[in-house]
């Protein structure tokens, strides 16, 4: 039997039930995280629930608890799952009011639910990486909140799906942004580069964790956003997310990047990201 974590208590998940008037419901109006479990630890736990903090404080919504609150109840969900590798959801919202566009006078408590779902590693597009195809960005511009409200979102990845490729790459007047869940990243004359963390993307955790891993090993890095002309043109590409980790692009629009295979750089931070899984979770395969 599946348990599910909400608003705080354990309970089956066929008794986990929202209202109808819930403002996650009705307006998406909440935020949310996802979590990496690998050996039943979940990576970069402190970091996801950071972020989760910092949405929540972007748009007024009080999670009522701490980063190590959350932890100790997140390895419970976990242990009472029996997951092993697999993800964490997460999501809290505004809670439940009668319906208006404006947040409710009285403070309403968030709701706040939490469940795993089991999840192997995508090792076969690792290892032999996937393709893309570049779609308009129709975002809002605080696409830097992990905001429940993803129909510019959900709309791109359609568009991959329905193109037969794994992601879509977007863009805003000729500049990448990110994919629709995922960050992307390109590699030239040796130099890896991406999206400046500023509005117009979700500063993944997994991207953070490749900048520092390219700072420590020494890899030139650029933060800086880059043209549809320099992507179409790079030696590699590739994404990176909480699920996909460091995953391959060879083809864009049907054209081969680069060579077409997986490149040199790209390889190496997948192993490089493989370690830091190593040192906080342990051996994967
Ligand atoms: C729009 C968007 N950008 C980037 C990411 C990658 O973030 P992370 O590495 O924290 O999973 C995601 C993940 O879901 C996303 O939805």
């Amino acid at each position: 039997m599946s348990i599910v974590l909400m608003n705080g208590e354990f309970i089956p998940r066929e008794e986990a039930k929202v209202d109808i008037e819930d403002r996650g419901y009705q307006f998406g109006d909440g935020i949310y995280e996802v979590i990496r479990v690998y050996n039943g630890k979940m990576f970069t736990a402190t970091q996801h629930l950071e972020r989760l903090q910092t949405s929540g404080e972007k748009i007024n919504i009080n999670i009522t608890y701490t980063v190590q609150n959350l932890t100790v109840l997140l390895e419970e969900l976990i242990h009472r799952n029996s997951l092993h590798t697999g993800i964490i959801y997460m999501q809290f919202t505004r809670g439940e009011s009668p319906r208006n566009h404006a947040y409710p006078i009285e403070t309403v408590p968030p709701t706040f639910v939490a469940y795993t779902k089991e999840l192997e590693r995508p090792v076969t597009s690792l290892e032999n990486g996937v393709s893309s195809i570049t779609v308009e960005d129709i975002r809002w511009s605080r696409c830097d909140i992990k905001s429940l409200n993803l129909l510019g979102n959900v709309m791109a990845k359609q568009k991959a799906v329905e193109a037969d490729c794994y992601e879509s790459i977007q863009y805003r007047e000729l500049t990448v942004t990110e994919g629709s869940s995922s960050n992307i990243w390109i590699v030239k004359d040796e130099v890896v580069q991406t999206h400046e963390a500023n509005s117009f993307i979700l500063n993944g955790i997994t991207r953070r964790k490749i900048v520092d891993v390219c700072q420590r090993r020494e890899i030139t890095i650029k933060e800086k956003a880059f043209s549809i002309e320099e992507l179409i043109d790079a030696d590699e590409v590739f994404l990176s997310s909480t699920t996909a980790e460091v995953m391959p692009i060879v083809a864009i629009n049907n054209v081969p990047v680069g060579s077409g295979e997986v490149g040199i750089i790209t390889r190496k931070l997948q192993n490089y990201f493989k370690e830091e899984i190593f040192v906080e979770c342990g051996e994967i395969e």
